[in-house]
Formats: structure tokens, C-alpha cells, sequence
């Protein structure tokens, strides 16, 4: 080995302790300026003996590589999820059954970390690629974007061959952060950390995967046979010694129901002081022998399970109360709230639906309320604290007329809701354009609420179709505050891609009074193009199943209107695409037209796939149960809607019936 060679290696090793110590022990002993300096000089020599240079050298870690496509890849043991719990009984309920089993009770209690599952493959000790769960089947390759993962080691301690399973999260100060910058650029803000993470791994360019500041906790060895390993305790140890980021302090050995309810109290205790989300704890059996001889369903491990923890309630003022205009002129009452970050993400509104729901709550300006978010649910205002009122609060006062327009504003009888009547107003317009680029609509990325407010003012986009105009100023949407060329093109690209939708989304889009994207769809894969849809009657429109004589005539005159008609018109000319594109054949005579309600845990398939499947067969899924439900669908440890079902009378099919007419399906 020669000198340059000897020097590369050297200031590889010096950089990468200084990584693991600062990214995986969280304690450097490199200060930021020698750490530079040597990364640099690192970098010179690389450039300058490329013979040298190495794919696993920590010079790789700034991102920068760009691929084109996401590869698909097969996992060599399944990617499975663990099945949730929610209270103590549940947990003992676990215990018993592992009691039962005449297997080793001892558990491993970790943290259940709130990001995205990765499995990292290593040869000679040398990372090859890393790949999401996916479906746990096959997920995608990610490598470019994991490699700039600080905490990841590139290359290991040892060289062997071995896969190892955790966690990609964001901490939680970095979306803080991200989410100031993007207000300040006016951009839709990260929801929260699990879908900052997710969607910065999923990104084509690891520039930004390597900018969003992710790391890792490793949690989980597929194959610890092949390393001589007995428990999962020394599973963990492994990894850790190998330099893996692993939580030693989070982690801990237990025994019986006692001492993982403590667990469980001193976590929920330090939960909101951990730099980190975690949504609730993993208890694992510790003993490999005794998982092995515990085995799997089809989707968990019977040996694992999550508690998860009650939706977390956080306490802040109400300053005030807005009103907003929706598309159909609904009047909304909004919460403006002092900032406050529930599970994650910073809340800082939440709807209050109506006046009704204003005044059941007995909501004061000024009130302490306490707010609560479960996931990904909406923000909710739970109560306000009435001991901790001063007397200072100010009265709830609906208002009479629209914020916007200053028409009166009319309550029908027996409705809850006040609506803005003027057709001409503008809220209501750019609420409909807002819902015309909505994901479930044209799914135009980058129309949001701020932006469409801009382009309305700025008269850029009065209607639907100016949107397909907007590419004529994109000189002076580059201009604007917050948008960049590249921000402008992705918007410009996101809007041309849209012409080529299935005709569902349009419809949809069009906003069409109680017309939702389930609707659309039954009404698409009917009519099958827009000009059949124009033409019907409203006879047509009411003989179809679940559409009512409201509904009916709602269409009916939805299409009789002309500047509806010249809308439809322009768009045609645009080259919007006018048809159902999805799969029209497919038809099972136990599935097509009828009405599903899924409920309990399917083990032979997620009941999103499932839900997929059946409306791909023409059938309908629904999440509640009504008298219009044909079906329902009754998996493990169902909800309230089995008895539900029963009560009604509805015909119920169990995970073998289902199954059988899945596996039937062409
Ligand atoms: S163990 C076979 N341990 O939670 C067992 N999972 O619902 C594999 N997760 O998909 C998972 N923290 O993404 C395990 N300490 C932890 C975890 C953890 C978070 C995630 C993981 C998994 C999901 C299970």
C-alpha cells in the first residue's frame, strides 16, 4: 500500500469514528472544524487518485447520487408488521397465551419508534443496498437515499454477510425546522415525522434525504442462527457492536406482567421529552428457541406485540374563532389555537364543524381547551378547561353573514350548517379550485390552499381551466415570492400530467353537489365517458343503485347548466382525458354491485388490498355499517360493527369465505 493509499484509509477510519461516535453514540470527541478538514482532504485525494476512491467511503454520506427509478425488491423473509394492543388486559391477554405455550416468559421491551421500517443488507461486511418494508413481500430499493443516513454505517466492524431490520425516523426538532422554512416558502408543511421520513426516503435525488437530518434505531435480526445467537437480548448487543445505531438505553429485559406495566409508565412519562416520536412499545419474546417455537400467521409474529399508546391530549389557549367558506358555501368555524405540537406536529387550527358543536362544547375566546390527535386523525378540540377560566373569556358569537362576501347567510331547517348562497363568491370559487387539484381529485401536487389563493388574486386563475393555462405565466410565477424555477416546473409538469386522469377524478373534481369519489367512480364505470353522463336523465341517474332522487337531480342539473357544459367543452379541447380508463371487464357475481363493510383482522391480506380487490370486481366498500350494507366482512377480533351487522341482519362472511372467492378471482 502506498502513501495516498495509507492516508485515504486513514482519514476514512478518523471520519467514520467521528460519525459513529457523534451519530450513533450521540458524543464526539472531533471538533466540527478537524471533522471538515479532514472530510475535505479526504474528498481531494478521492477526486485526485479515483483508483482509490470506494463506494463505502464516508465521503458517500453527503448525497448528491440521483436515480430514476425506484427498484423493486424482493425480501428474503417477509417484512412483517406486529399485531397492536391497546390496554393492560390485552397485554396480559398476551402473557397468558405465551404462558400457555410452555415457552420462556422472559420479553424484551423497546420503544416503538414512529418512522419507517428498513432492512439494510451488508456483504463483507460493506453496505449493498437497503430496501423499505413495501408490502412486506417486496419493497424498493432506497440505498442512494439510506447511504446518506449519518448513523448507517457504510461499512462494519466485521466483514460479514448479514441483514438487520429497524427504524428510519426524523427527529422531532428537524421537522420543526423544515416546517418554519416551508411556512415561510409557502408550502404544504411535513404532517408529521413517519410522513417527513417516509417521504424523504422516497425521493429520486438524495440531496434531500441527506438535508432532512434522518436517523435510525436498529431493532431486529432476521436470521440470528446463522451468528450462534440465543436471545434477542444478544441479538441487540450484536448489532451494537457491530456499529449499529441500537436504543441500549430505551431497550430492557423483563419479567412478567408487573414489570412491563412499569415500562410502559416510565416511558409514557419520558415519552415527551425524547427527541424522537414513539407511538407505543414493542414487548418481543426474548428467548429465540421459544419465538421459534411460537412461529407466525400469515402477517405477525405470534412472539411480538405493540402496545400502543392512547391518543396523547395537550392543553393551549383558544385565541380566537374564524370562520372559512368551503366550496359550497358551508360556513366553517375554526379554532385558532397558541401553536402546540401534538404527536409530532404543530397545531395551530382545528375545525369546530359548526355552530351546534361550538356551543355543546361550551367554547370561550380565551379558554384553555385541550387538544388531542391520534396519527394521522385531524386535530381535535377534546374540551376546555372550565376551572382554569379567569372570567376574562369573551362569548362564542355565530356570525350572519359570509366573512368573505358579506351576503346574508341561510340555515336551512334541521341543518346544522350555515351556507354562503352567493354562487358568485369568491371564497366559494377558490375552494372549488382548491378541490379540483385535491389528491382525490386531479391530484395536482403543489396547488394548495396559499398558492390558490395567490393565483386567484393575482387573476392568474379565475376558473378550472385557466389551471391549463397556467404554463403562459411561468415567467411571472418564477418571480413570486417562495417559488423557484424547479418548484414552478414541478407544478407546470404536475398539471399537464393530470390531462391524462381517469374521467372518476375529473368528475370528482367538478365539484358537484354531494357527489364524492366513491360516487364518482360507481357513476364513471356506468356511463364510461363524459358525453354519456351528459346526456342522461335524471331517470338514468336515479335508477342507479345508492344514487337518490337528491343526488339524482343534483347531476342532472350539474350538466344542464351551460357554463358547465362550456367548462367540459374547454377542458375536452385541452386534451383532458373524457373516459373511465380503469379495468371495466372485471365482474364476480358475489362482488359486483354490492356493498362491503370490512371489520377485524384479515390474516391473509391487508384490508386495504382487499378493499382494492373488491372494488376492482365493481363492488363498493364502505367504512360504516347502513341498511344499503350487503355484506360485511368479519376477520380477528372484530369491532362493534359485527354486532352491528348481526342486529341488521346483514349477511356475513368469515376470512374463509372471502378467501376462497379472492382465490377464485381471474
Ligand atoms: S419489531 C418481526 N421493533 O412497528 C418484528 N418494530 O407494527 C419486526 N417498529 O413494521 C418489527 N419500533 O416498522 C419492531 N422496536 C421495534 C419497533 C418496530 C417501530 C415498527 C416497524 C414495524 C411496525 C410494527
Amino acid at each position: 500500500m502506498n502513501d495516498i493509499q495509507k492516508r485515504i484509509e486513514e482519514l476514512r477510519s478518523l471520519i467514520n469514528k467521528a460519525n459513529y461516535e457523534y451519530y450513533v453514540l450521540d458524543n464526539s470527541t472531533l471538533s466540527d472544524q478537524e471533522f471538515d478538514k479532514f472530510l475535505r482532504e479526504l474528498e481531494n485525494l478521492e477526486m485526485e487518485y479515483p483508483e482509490f476512491d470506494s463506494p463505502t467511503s464516508p465521503t458517500k454520506k453527503v448525497g448528491g447520487e440521483v436515480i430514476e427509478r425506484f427498484k423493486k425488491v424482493r425480501h428474503k423473509l417477509p417484512m412483517l408488521s406486529l399485531p397492536d394492543v391497546f390496554d393492560a388486559i390485552e397485554i396480559e391477554d398476551f402473557n397468558n397465551r405465551i404462558l400457555k405455550e410452555n415457552v420462556d416468559p422472559t420479553y424484551v421491551c423497546e420503544y416503538k419508534i414512529d418512522g419507517l421500517s428498513v432492512s439494510l443488507h451488508y456483504e463483507k461486511g460493506e453496505l449493498i443496498f437497503a430496501a423499505t418494508r413495501g408490502d412486506g413481500i417486496t419493497g424498493e430499493d432506497i440505498t442512494h437515499n439510506v447511504k446518506t443516513i449519518k448513523s448507517v454505517p457504510l461499512k462494519l466492524n466485521q466483514p460479514i454477510d448479514i441483514e438487520v431490520r429497524g427504524e428510519i425516523y426524523m427527529p422531532k426538532s428537524v421537522l420543526l425546522e423544515i416546517n418554519a422554512k416551508r411556512e415561510k416558502d409557502r408550502l404544504p408543511l411535513l404532517q408529521n415525522v413517519r410522513n417527513a421520513a417516509a417521504g424523504s426516503v422516497r425521493q429520486l435525488d438524495s440531496k434531500i434525504a441527506s438535508e432532512r437530518k434522518l436517523s435510525t434505531w436498529i431493532y431486529h435480526l432476521p436470521n440470528p442462527e446463522d451468528y450462534g445467537i440465543n436471545t434477542h437480548e444478544e441479538a441487540l448487543d450484536f448489532m451494537y457492536k457491530l456499529g449499529f445505531k441500537v436504543n441500549k438505553e430505551a431497550n430492557r429485559v423483563v419479567h412478567g406482567m408487573e414489570e412491563i406495566e412499569k415500562y410502559i409508565k416510565e416511558t409514557s412519562e419520558k415519552r415527551r421529552n425524547l427527541p424522537y416520536e414513539i407511538d407505543g412499545i414493542v414487548i418481543k419474546v426474548n428467548s429465540l428457541s421459544s419465538q421459534k417455537k411460537l412461529g407466525f400467521t400469515s402477517k405477525y409474529p405470534k412472539w411480538a406485540i405493540a402496545y400502543k399508546f392512547p391518543a396523547e391530549e395537550v392543553l393551549t389557549t383558544l385565541r380566537d374563532i374564524v370562520f372559512t367558506v368551503g366550496r359550497t358555501g358551508r360556513i366553517t368555524p375554526n379554532a385558532v389555537l397558541d401553536p402546540v405540537i401534538v404527536m409530532g406536529s404543530t397545531v395551530k387550527r382545528a375545525t369546530l364543524h359548526n355552530e351546534d358543536y361550538v356551543v355543546s362544547k361550551d367554547l370561550k375566546i380565551g379558554d384553555i381547551v385541550a387538544i388531542r390527535k391520534a396519527g394521522d386523525v385531524i386535530p381535535e378540540v377534546v374540551e376546555r378547561k372550565i376551572e382554569r377560566r379567569s372570567g376574562k373569556e369573551k362569548d362564542f358569537v355565530m356570525i350572519t353573514t359570509c366573512p368573505i362576501c358579506g351576503s346574508l347567510l341561510e340555515k336551512k331547517k334541521d341543518q346544522v350548517d350555515h351556507y354562503c348562497v352567493n354562487l358568485f363568491c369568491p371564497a366559494r370559487k377558490v375552494e372549488g379550485l382548491i378541490h379540483f387539484c385535491s389528491r382525490k381529485a386531479m391530484n395536482i401536487d403543489g396547488l394548495g390552499i396559499e398558492i390558490m389563493e395567490d393565483l386567484f388574486n393575482l387573476g392568474f386563475v379565475k376558473n378550472i381551466s385557466d389551471i391549463y393555462y397556467l404554463h403562459e405565466h411561468r415567467k411571472d410565477l418564477i418571480e413570486l415570492e417562495g417559488y423557484g424555477n424547479k418548484s414552478v416546473d414541478n407544478l407546470l409538469m404536475a398539471i399537464e400530467d393530470s390531462k391524462s386522469n381517469s374521467l372518476e377524478r375529473l368528475l370528482f373534481g367538478l365539484g358537484i353537489s354531494g357527489i364524492g369519489d366513491k360516487t364518482a367512480l360507481l357513476l364513471v364505470k356506468i356511463f364510461k365517458n363524459i358525453d354519456k353522463l351528459m346526456e342522461a336523465s335524471c331517470e338514468d341517474f336515479e335508477n342507479i343503485r345508492d344514487i337518490g332522487p337528491t343526488l339524482a337531480q343534483n347531476l342532472y342539473s350539474f350538466f344542464q347548466m351551460k357554463e358547465n357544459v362550456n367548462l367540459i367543452e374547454k377542458l375536452k379541447e385541452l386534451g383532458l382525458n373524457m373516459k373511465y380508463l380503469g379495468d371495466e371487464e372485471r365482474h364476480h357475481d358475489l362482488i359486483s354491485g354490492k356493498r362491503f363493510v370490512l371489520t377485524g383482522t384479515l390474516s391473509f391480506m391487508d384490508r386495504e388490498k382487499l378493499s382494492l380487490i373488491l372494488e376492482n370486481y365493481g363492488g363498493m366498500t364502505s367504512s360504516s355499517i347502513s341498511k344499503k350494507t350487503d355484506v360485511v366482512i368479519v376477520g380477528e377480533n372484530p369491532g362493534s360493527k359485527f354486532d352491528k351487522a348481526k342486529e341488521l341482519n346483514i349477511e356475513i362472511w368469515n376470512e374463509e369465505k372471502i378467501k376462497s372467492i379472492v382465490n377464485s378471482l381471474q
